[in-house]
């Protein structure tokens, strides 16, 4: 199979469009596109009448009212324009036609994010048909009507980030079939009502800074189908740990700032299902228990609360996944007392409000001199403003994180944002347009917090201060649409006083991207001071995404109203002196860097070094760990040999299994941009990518550490001929599919760094124990680009998954990962080789055969037949089509990612099939666009020796070079 996989001909082509016209004509006339043509049923006119008064209340007045409101093209379905009179989006209707009697009934709705004011309208309690209401993100006010308990069919039920007030009414416990119940942000009076018991069903509950007081009432114990249960800021009257015993299938619990008091329960340990576990801000005594049987849980907040003991040996030892948060309470300090870790913040977190010793981290360090004025730019590098220097603070934070390193200052970060994919850039934000406001550096960037930032400054002269905070909203806009709808409302505090409560930065700046500023006086006495941002549990958190909320800083000053003692004489010479050792140690540091770069010095940069120089999320590990964790890369702990190097299966002292990928490569040592990449990679988190732990520098040789994957490859679950492969059902498959497409959008278009893979193939698609598929080796086929020296040095790739144009030009967007991803779904549902599949001689491969079964209206015949009859016809025509439309030769016809995550789980319809003459395929068309190959050439650097004759470029086609692409 030499030959590079782009499968149609120019005639077959021409042939296949011929066939579709014919099909499409055809289609028309089959019997069950007839029946879908049939128009749904007019649902009851009252529910009509219900549509319309809210309809009236949107301000919707270029409606149809005579239109069926269940019939896909009614104007119901499509918002009005946003630069109407009010922003309005994201309110659809759907229907259930399923009745016997043929009736149409409305059972979804959804209101959410718009600037609805006024009561609810209690004719929504004449839909009883409704299963989903959502009304999150509205101006609601009033209480709900007591009308909503004739909703008795309802399931889920969202009332987020309102201005509801006054009590539930008593109606509402006829909700038995409730399953999700969400009420926050709202302003709820009176004791949280004591209604549980009515509402077996449920299974997610969330309140947070619902208005309601404590305590948890008693009844919520018998919620035993509970997987979520989220409770915070809830004030008044304290309580024990309310009982969860029976909630054996927990799976994420929030209990914060509800007023606690007592030990946490043995039981909580003992949910064998929770991933996260924040019970934060309460007065929780008593010890953590020892045991280890929180193994899953991997986000866990036991910040301020008055624990006691010993901290658990478990919780020192787990790797970077995990972020434990221990901060302000009052362990007690032992020998044993775990090291400083990026993944588990101890910050004050001993009796006394102490910290760490300073042999354990890399802190305390001692006062230089008494510190009169610390001005920090937060989340963004170092600028002066009017003579004022304000220093870097461009840690990337974390969900857990103590950062000590400086004299003067340091963060403790504690939260993780909910209802969102973790990224690394979580903690800063970027502002999104020009910054209208003066000295703009200073807000650029701010340091963002989902629930506690604390800024901690030391080596402070005692006295009166005064404190500057910088704010500017740059993350939620002010124009028309759905975005200006966003309200971040979070808590200030200075020395642990309450400063500004319920700031909004938007309503205090009276806009957006304009910088407003706040003043305190403050004293300091020990040398310290201490300025935490919370989040309460208020405001909106969906705006302009899901996980927008929590306290923005963009600047901190902190000046003393004493003047610094002014320098004598002796001091200046001092200062000079000082001045000509550093300058000094410049010198032999900068020597030093030169000689360890040219490859003197051998791995091992110490901590500070990783921290400060390379800005390495996580680990740096050290040629001797690596090692002993593979026994000296015993060949019988190799676990395959990819592209770049051999993978050793290894395990570190802590227990944590690894997989060690070894470079090799002579052109790569000391890469100082290369290495700064590799941190930037290191520090993305997705569910469906692999994590990079960190790497280790040796010599010539590169080590890269990544988490272990129980599994292997996709590549071994579907080709390996042994008895012993992976069975994978259709679920798994639609599962493994739809990871993928997830772990690339989140590559292009979501995570800080935007990622071309160029080698997405099933052998680099990893599968966990769970089966979930984990995208590997991104970021690396770069690495690969200087190997390869025969035709081009840019192109990585795998016969096969390549995409044509840039096979054939080097021309690489994120359309060629496209490409790359929907020959992989192809050999997802056929369970069978791209390049090694070839039914009968006429076919170059599988996805050629497959664009005839589709031309043949024939693709069931591409399903795996180990399947049998066990899968989802649906699910499997939909990800054959949506495979062959990201086969699409044209990149422009492709779709992104994103857009085959919706296709995918049947969001959006998959478009037919465009079928274009291919300009790769049409070697008449050459010359066409030859111009456009040289103009893409020049413009590219690094093409250095593509040979521009077009003999050699057809040879090229043809695929007779080998050393163009890498092999399996
Ligand atoms: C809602 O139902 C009540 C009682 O059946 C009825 O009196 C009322 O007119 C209905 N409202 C609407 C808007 O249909
Ligand atoms: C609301 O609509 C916007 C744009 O149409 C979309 O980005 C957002 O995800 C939607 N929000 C929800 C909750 O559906
Ligand atoms: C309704 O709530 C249930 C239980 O939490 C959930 O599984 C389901 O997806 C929700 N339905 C919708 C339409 O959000
Ligand atoms: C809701 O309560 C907050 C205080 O918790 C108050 O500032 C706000 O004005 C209230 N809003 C309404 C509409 O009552």
């Amino acid at each position: 199979m030499g030959r590079v996989a782009q499968c149609p001909s120019t005639m077959k082509i021409l042939f296949a469009y011929i066939i579709v016209t014919v099909l499409l004509v055809l289609i028309c006339t089959e019997p069950n596109q007839v029946e879908a043509q049939v128009e749904p049923a007019n649902p009851p006119r009252y529910e009509v009448k219900a549509l319309r008064e809210i309809a009236a209340e949107l301000g919707k007045k270029d409606m149809n009212f005579s239109e069926n409101p269940c019939n896909n093209k009614s104007s119901w379905f499509t918002p009005p324009p946003l630069h109407g009179s009010r922003a309005v989006n994201n309110s659809t209707v759907t229907c259930n036609c399923s009745f016997t009697n043929g009736e149409c009934h409305i059972d979804g709705m959804t209101l959410a994010m718009n600037r609805l004011s006024g009561p609810i309208p209690s004719y929504l309690g004449n839909i009883t048909t409704l299963k989903y209401l959502s009304i999150e993100n509205n101006l609601f006010s009033g209480t709900i009507p007591p009308e909503f308990g004739r909703l008795v069919n309802l399931e889920n039920l969202t009332l987020n980030a309102n201005y509801l007030t006054g009590k539930f009414p008593s109606s509402l416990a006829n909700l038995s079939n409730l399953k999700e119940l969400r009420i926050s942000s709202n302003n709820f009076t009176g004791k949280m009502p004591d209604i549980f018991r009515s509402w077996k069903q449920l299974e997610k509950l969330e309140i947070q800074a619902s208005g309601f007081e404590g305590p948890i009432p008693s009844s919520l114990a018998l919620l035993h189908n509970l997987v979520e249960l989220r409770i915070s800021d809830l004030p008044g009257e304290g309580s024990k740990f309310p009982n969860l015993k029976n909630m054996n299938n927990m799976y994420r619990l929030m209990l914060g700032g509800c007023n606690i008091s007592g030990p946490i329960p043995d039981y909580v340990w003992e949910f064998s299902r929770l991933q996260i576990l924040d019970l934060s801000f309460n007065n929780l005594e008593g010890s953590v228990s020892d045991s280890e049987s929180l193994t899953k849980t991997q986000y866990m907040y036991l910040t301020k609360n008055s624990l006691t003991g010993r901290i658990p040996d478990w919780m020192s030892i787990r790797d970077s996944r995990y972020q434990i948060d221990l901060s302000y309470n009052n362990f007690s300090e032992s020998l044993q007392s775990p090291s400083c870790q990026e993944n588990l913040n101890l910050f004050q977190s001993f009796a006394g409000g102490k910290d760490l010793g300073s042999d354990n981290c890399l802190k305390n360090f001692p006062c230089s001199k008494d510190w009169y004025s610390v001005n920090i730019n937060c989340g963004g590098g170092a600028t002066t403003i009017n003579g004022v220097d304000y220093e870097a603070d461009e840690d990337f934070g974390g969900r857990a994180k103590y950062v000590p390193l400086k004299e003067t200052w340091e963060t403790s970060s504690t939260g993780l944002f909910w209802d969102t994919t973790p990224t690394s850039m979580d903690f800063i934000a970027q502002n999104v347009s020009v910054l209208r406001t003066n000295n703009s550096e200073l807000y650029t960037r701010a340091r963002l917090s989902p629930l506690s930032l604390t800024y901690y400054f030391r080596c402070l002269a005692n006295g009166n201060y005064t404190v500057t905070l910088h704010f500017a909203e740059i993350v939620i806009r002010d124009n028309r649409s759905y975005q200006s709808l966003g309200r971040r409302i979070f808590d200030v505090y200075v020395q642990e006083k309450l400063e500004l409560k319920d700031f909004n930065i938007k309503n205090e700046a009276k806009g957006v991207d304009k910088a407003v500023i706040r003043k305190f006086k403050t004293v300091v006495r020990n040398k310290t001071l201490t300025i935490r941002f919370h989040w309460a549990g208020k405001g909106t958190t969906a705006i302009p995404r899901r996980g927008t909320y929590g306290p923005l800083i963009s600047a901190i000053s902190v000046d003393s109203d004493i003047k610094p003692p002014v320098l004598s004489g002796r001091n200046k010479n001092m200062k000079f002196i000082v001045g000509a050792v550093v300058s000094v140690l410049c010198l032999i540091f900068i020597i030093l860097g030169i000689l360890r770069w040219k490859g003197y010095f051998r791995c091992k940069p110490s901590r500070e070094q990783v921290l400060r120089g390379l800005d390495l999320q996580t680990g740096f590990f050290t040629f001797k760990q690596m090692k002993a964790a593979t026994n000296n890369f015993d060949a019988a702990n190799k676990i395959g040999e990819g592209g770049f190097g051999a993978v050793y299966k290894g395990v570190l002292l802590d227990g944590t299994i690894i997989a060690v990928k070894k470079l090799s490569s002579k052109s790569r040592q000391g890469d100082r941009e290369f290495l700064n990449e590799l941190g930037m990679i290191s520090g993305l988190q997705h569910l469906n990518v692999v994590r990079l732990y960190g790497c280790c520098v040796e010599g010539t040789q590169l080590l890269l550490v990544y988490e272990f994957m129980e599994n292997n490859s996709l590549a071994h679950a579907l080709f390996s001929p042994t008895e012993s492969q992976l069975k994978l059902d259709w679920p798994t498959r639609q599962k493994i599919c739809l990871g993928i497409a997830k772990g690339l959008t989140f590559l292009h278009e979501e995570s800080s760094l935007k990622i071309v893979h160029r080698d997405i193939k099933t052998t680099n698609v990893l599968l966990d124990s769970d089966l979930n598929a984990k995208i590997s080796d991104f970021g690396l086929a770069k690495f690969d680009e200087e190997e390869n020296t025969h035709i081009s040095t840019r192109i990585a790739g795998t016969i096969g998954y390549m995409a044509p144009e840039y096979a054939l030009w080097g021309y690489l967007t994120y359309k060629a990962d496209v490409y790359s991803f929907g020959i992989v779904a192809l050999e997802i549902v056929a369970g069978k080789n791209n390049t090694k599949y070839r039914p009968e001689e006429d076919y170059v491969c599988l996805q050629d055969w497959a664009l005839v079964l589709q031309q043949k209206g024939n693709l069931m015949e591409l399903v795996d037949l180990r399947l049998g009859t066990e899968f989802n016809e649906e699910e499997a025509i939909r990800m054959a089509k949506v495979a062959l439309l990201c086969t699409n030769s044209s990149p422009a016809l492709r779709p992104t990612m994103s857009e085959v995550v919706n296709m995918l789980e049947g969001r959006t319809l998959v478009p037919e099939l465009i079928l274009d003459p291919s300009i790769f395929a049409d070697e008449s068309r050459f010359g066409a666009v030859k111009d456009q190959f040289n103009r893409m050439q020049s413009r590219s650097s690094k093409t250095t020796t593509i040979t521009q004759s077009s003999d050699s470029t057809s040879t090229v086609w043809l695929g007779s070079s080998s050393t163009l692409v890498e092999h399996q």
